[in-house]
């Protein structure tokens, strides 16, 4: 099968298409033929990432070394299932992450299903359900964690990235005020999903606009707790990317379950075809990304 690998971690060159054998599932395990991927930051951080850090990240991925295949998001087709497989059979469209281990940059690849995987969400393309289970769970995973209430005010900055934009309709699902924070070019489309109120960085600073605040969730991991001391309310909860999440099939159905019902959506800036990898991590690596970027790896009609 086709698959991207990191030949040398560095700029986008470094990565390149190779030919692996495919994998056989085992017996509880699902084998996706993908039809879609993505690009995380996460993806390009680690792509760019140098030595030591490379060595001990590597540690809780299975190894980062030379000839990793890439990739951490997937939406596709159950090709063969594993003798002890309940909930899928061949042919049913599924979408997941792969956890730390990546190597969704592939044609196939085999996953546990009691892993994060799950039908797909009826009414989405592949490429925008391969663009929901890392941005998706890490939003819903934070703000869980912030036990946030009905008609409390919430901040969400860096709201037109991809976890932001989970966060600003995750948080205005749970019936919060919703703030985003953005740049001039992201303020209509982050009201329109969902935000009561915009503030552009690139103009003004929340932290001296007077309001106050009783969650602030940093979802592009640029601020700290101490610069927000004096806009965040007694007992507020400051959340940050830069904490450890944990992906759950409950709630990837929650998001399965909230974007079938219409109440959230992925936001997907763009599409590249598989073939143009390198040119889809470069705009990755640019830091400005509206919401998601999606790899069409099989063209299809759905
Ligand atoms: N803990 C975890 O499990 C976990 C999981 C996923 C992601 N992450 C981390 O979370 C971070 C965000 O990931 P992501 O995929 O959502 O990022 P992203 O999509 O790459 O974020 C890009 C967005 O951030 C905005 N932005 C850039 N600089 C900003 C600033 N100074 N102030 C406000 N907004 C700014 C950009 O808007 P403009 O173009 O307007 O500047 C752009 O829309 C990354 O560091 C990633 O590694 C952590």
């Amino acid at each position: 099968m086709k698959a991207i690998v990191v030949s040398r971690y560095g700029p986008p060159e470094g990565l390149k298409f190779v030919d692996l054998d495919k994998s056989i599932p085992k017996e509880n395990e699902v084998c996706v033929r993908i039809h879609a991927t993505s690009v995380t930051a996460g993806d390009a951080m680690l792509r760019r990432m140098k030595l030591p850090l490379r060595w001990i990240m590597g540690l809780f991925m299975g190894g980062l070394g030379k000839n990793k295949v890439l990739g951490h998001e997937f939406a596709g087709v159950v090709e063969s299932v594993g003798d002890e497989v309940s909930q899928y059979q061949p042919g049913d469209q599924v979408f997941g992450s792969t956890g730390m281990k990546g190597g969704a940059y592939a044609e196939f690849i085999c996953v546990s299903e009691d892993s994060m995987i799950a039908m797909m969400p009826a009414n989405l393309t592949f490429e925008e359900a391969a663009a929901i289970p890392i941005g998706g769970n890490t939003a819903l995973h934070i703000l869980k964690t912030g036990s946030l209430q009905a008609e409390q005010n919430v901040l969400i900055y860096g709201a037109s990235g991809s976890v932001g934009s989970y966060a600003v309709q995750l948080a205005k699902y749970f019936g919060a005020n919703v703030t985003g924070v953005c740049s001039t070019r992201n303020l209509k489309w982050v009201k329109e999903i969902g935000a009561d109120e915009t503030i552009d960085y690139t103009q003004d600073d929340f932290t001296k606009n007077g309001k106050s605040y009783d969650v602030i969730f940093d979802a592009v991991g640029k601020i700290s707790r101490s610069l927000c001391k004096n806009v965040l309310r007694e007992n507020g909860a400051f959340l940050t990317v830069r904490s450890t999440t944990k992906e759950t099939q409950e709630n990837l159905l929650l998001l399965k379950d909230l974007i079938e019902r219409g109440k959230i959506r992925p936001i997907i800036d763009r599409i590249y075809t598989f073939n143009q990898i390198t040119d889809a991590h470069s705009y990755a690596d640019t830091g400005h990304k509206k919401g998601n970027i999606a790899i069409t790896v099989i063209p299809s009609q759905k």
